[in-house]
């Protein structure tokens, strides 16, 4: 017997049904990009390995187990895309984009790629939408980026969900911090996991973010960052949640909120659903004000945010949140006899021209054919026998009602419009 293929573990297929509610939310995050007049890039999904290693953070979890990395044909080191940001910048300075404006915006989407652990919402290829703002230090910036994310959760129709915001305070403020949570897990060492002990050396705020049970005890009386951050840093946060308050974006501050990836400054967020958990975010980001630097670039400041569309989609079916989709047609139209095929095909031709039309590849019994057309949900049937053709007419039938009505064939598409455009 021949083997038989699956999509490889942590992989997923987007079947017809389902990639309608996909292009829904995808196009309404096209939709409020461009509200707010951010302009679409596309990157590629591989890249020098050396970008992600400076952009994501050597030290994160990310490049140290999850990355897909090989060697091309000239030995040179490649990795598919982890996450968005660092090719996002990385093409901002290929192509000299700060001399076009003082400040850019993108939004982007597209498959990423983590060797994760598969489980709910958990996927080795997954997609993501995002946004970056890079040029402005400015906490509006934050704010347009939190509310962004908001709007577009609310737009399009998720209810159930919760954003927490922190600091992480400046380059300064984050190494003050970082030695003082360092300080503090000394004595703990003996009830943090594994992993933690590699991060407690590696980068030790990471650790305030483990969910495993016994660490999050031991974090348990940390201390926060409020004693250690600069004045600046405290300002720049009050005015962020200010507006955030002012734009109606329901947050709260999570003092220990320090996401995965080791680039932010200042102000991180999250956001959540009681359907993946709050350890499993629908979607984050934050200020990245060394970031463009890193990456050989001048001194930038940047912020921005992704999200992960299965997430998001989870989320919509846990709230049934998603109306059902019709896959429908306007009109089926059914060749009844083999002499009226060609018939029927110049007519499918021009009515595909503005409807959405089906066409069988082949004449069938009218009874096959309407049973066909009603479980597609189309609106009706356009029945071509060897009788319409002599008399240059069209039948169509209303499927729901069952009425008929036979009309010339240049009026066809007009009459159908009409009908159609009034249901
Ligand atoms: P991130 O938190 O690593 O941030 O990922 C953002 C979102 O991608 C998550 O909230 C989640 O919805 C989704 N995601 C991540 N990993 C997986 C996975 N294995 N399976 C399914 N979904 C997943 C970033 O990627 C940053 N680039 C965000 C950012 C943009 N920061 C500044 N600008």
């Amino acid at each position: 017997m021949s083997k038989k293929f699956k999509a490889m573990r942590g992989t997923h297929d987007l079947l017809p049904e389902e990639s309608l509610l996909w292009r829904r939310i995808e196009t309404a995050f096209v939709d409020i990009c461009r509200r707010y007049g951010y302009g679409e890039v596309r990157v590629p999904i591989f890249e020098a390995t050396e970008l992600f290693e400076r952009g994501t953070g050597f030290a994160t979890d990310v490049v140290q187990k999850e990355m897909y990395t090989f060697p091309d044909k000239k030995g040179r080191s490649l990795s598919l895309r982890p996450e968005g940001t660092p090719s996002v910048i990385r093409a901002y300075l290929e192509h000299g984009l700060s001399r076009k404006s003082k400040v850019s915006k993108f939004h982007y989407m597209g498959p990423m790629f983590r060797y994760d652990k598969p489980g709910a919402g958990r996927y080795r290829q997954f997609h993501q939408v995002g946004i970056e703002v890079i040029g402005t230090p400015s906490p509006q910036a934050d704010v347009e980026v939190i509310t962004l994310l908001w709007e577009y959760l609310r737009g399009i129709n998720l209810k159930d969900v919760g954003m927490r915001v922190n600091t992480l305070g400046c380059k300064n403020c984050r190494e003050r911090y970082s030695a003082l949570v360092k300080e503090f897990l000394e004595g703990k060492l003996g009830d943090l996991c594994e992993d933690c002990h590699d991060r407690f050396n590696r980068n030790p705020l990471r650790v305030l973010d483990c969910k495993v049970a016994s660490c999050k005890e031991a974090i348990g009386d940390a201390p926060a960052i409020d004693a250690v951050l600069d004045e600046e840093c405290i300002a720049h946060f009050d005015e962020v949640q200010q507006y955030l308050k002012v734009a109606g974006v329901d947050f709260y501050v999570d003092k220990k909120l320090v996401r995965g990836l080791d680039y932010y400054t200042r102000t991180v967020f999250e956001v959540f659903h009681s359907a993946t958990g709050v350890d499993s975010s629908l979607g984050g980001g934050g200020r990245y004000d060394e970031l463009v630097q890193e990456l050989g670039g001048p001194s930038t400041p940047a912020v921005g945010f992704s999200a992960g569309l299965e997430r998001i989609v989870l989320a919509l079916k846990a709230e049934a949140a998603h109306a059902d989709e019709a896959a429908s047609m306007d009109v089926y139209v059914a060749s009844i006899a083999d002499e009226s095929y060609q018939y029927a095909f110049a007519l499918a031709g021009e009515l595909r021209k503005s409807l959405r039309v089906w066409l069988e590849f082949e004449s069938r019994r009218p009874q096959k054919q309407l049973a066909s057309a009603s479980k597609m949900g189309a609106a009706y049937t356009a029945v071509i026998g060897e009788d319409e053709v002599k008399k240059n007419t069209v039948v169509f039938k209303h499927m729901e009602s069952g009425e008929q009505a036979e009309v010339g064939r240049d009026e066809a598409l007009s009459w159908l419009k009409n009908r159609l455009g009034g249901e």
